[in-house]
């Protein structure tokens, strides 16, 4: 297959980026997205060119690293997949593909399509972890856990913090990813004990970080790679709000 690749190219943070055309020729249908701009980098390199920077690590949809805007959605078009496991085929031979990094305030271009997310990082930081003694592992039904609230809890748990959330966002909200976050743990009886401080903290950060606010517009649902619902948004606003009340009473 064929394609004609317009890519944002950027040297550093500080300089100005722009879109620059490549072809990308004999690629096999059933090469990943990542693996077709590893055949157009190795032509650019062997022709002295500076390759195409990317993030990428496991190229199995599980670390969130690749982080390309493809044709104006995070991750493409295709439903509930990343960027590494986007397969050519689902491409017209010939098709002209854009490719740019994701933007947000938030997520500052480091190079290239590379943008630096470690603001997510720091909103993890502030609260995104249990700090109650759990000891060693212990039988699997000695804390019981009802089904709807682990359920809840591991479909939260799926998010692997790629950032496409706020790419899709016009506000660049962070919501879903927070929402996924404060939710994985706020259903379970270990996370129960940080609960508030966990939700203001963590709601802070985000804030501090300059990601936006939620308007409900459901494009971080839409292009999530592991179908997070904007549920998870909901059950954010209510547990800041019980929180903050709790806080203003104590
Ligand atoms: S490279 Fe790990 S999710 Fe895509």
């Amino acid at each position: 297959m064929n394609f004609k690749l317009k890519v944002w190219r950027q040297a550093n943070p500080d300089a100005g980026g722009k879109i620059e055309t490549y072809e990308a020729k004999d690629i096999p249908s059933e090469a990943s997205f990542l693996e077709m701009l590893d055949i157009v980098n190795t032509g650019i390199i062997e022709s002295g060119g500076e390759p195409i920077h990317f993030d990428h690590d496991c190229r199995e949809g599980i670390c969130g690293m690749c982080s390309l805007t493809i044709n104006g959605i995070p991750h493409g078009k295709d439903n509930a997949v990343t960027t590494c496991q986007l397969h050519m085929r689902k491409f017209r031979d010939g098709d002209t593909i854009f490719i740019e990094p994701f933007r947000a305030r938030a997520f500052p271009v480091v190079k290239d399509l590379v943008v630096d997310r470690t603001s997510f990082d720091r909103i993890i930081a502030s609260g995104g972890y249990i700090s109650v003694r759990t000891g060693s592992a212990v039988d699997a039904n000695a804390i019981p856990v009802a089904k709807d609230d682990a359920d809840e809890a591991f479909d939260a748990a799926a998010c692997i913090g790629c950032g496409a959330c706020v790419a899709a966002c016009k506000n660049a909200s962070a919501m879903l990813f927070v929402g996924a976050k404060v939710a994985h743990l706020n259903k379970l009886p270990q996370g129960e004990p940080e609960k508030e401080q966990r939700v203001l903290r963590m709601v802070q950060q985000m804030d501090a970080e300059g990601f936006g606010n939620c308007t409900n517009q459901y494009e971080c649902e839409a292009v999530c790679p592991k179908e997070i619902s904007a549920d998870v948004i909901a059950k954010l606003n209510r547990d800041y709000l019980a929180a903050s009340a709790k806080e203003a009473v104590s």
